[in-house]
């Protein structure tokens, strides 16, 4: 079973609990998932009005396609 998720977070979501803030990623890139590890620095470069496909092993851009 697979799904593919549309999020459109180009950065990670801050908690701060207590002490010390914790992000959480919001892109969906993250390879610690649900930490954010950084991978989302590509998705500032995307497009407004466009949807990008990303390879989940190396998050290279599989293809990109204007939204309807
Ligand atoms: S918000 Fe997803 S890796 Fe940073």
């Amino acid at each position: 079973m697979a799904r593919i998720v549309k999020l459109t977070a180009t950065g990670p979501v801050k908690v701060e609990p207590s002490d010390k803030p914790i992000f959480v990623c919001a892109c969906g890139l993250s390879k610690k998932f649900p930490f954010c590890d950084g991978s989302h620095k590509p998705t500032r470069e995307e497009e407004e009005g466009c949807t990008y496909r990303y390879c989940a092993e190396t998050n290279a851009v599989l293809d990109k396609s204007r939204d309807a």
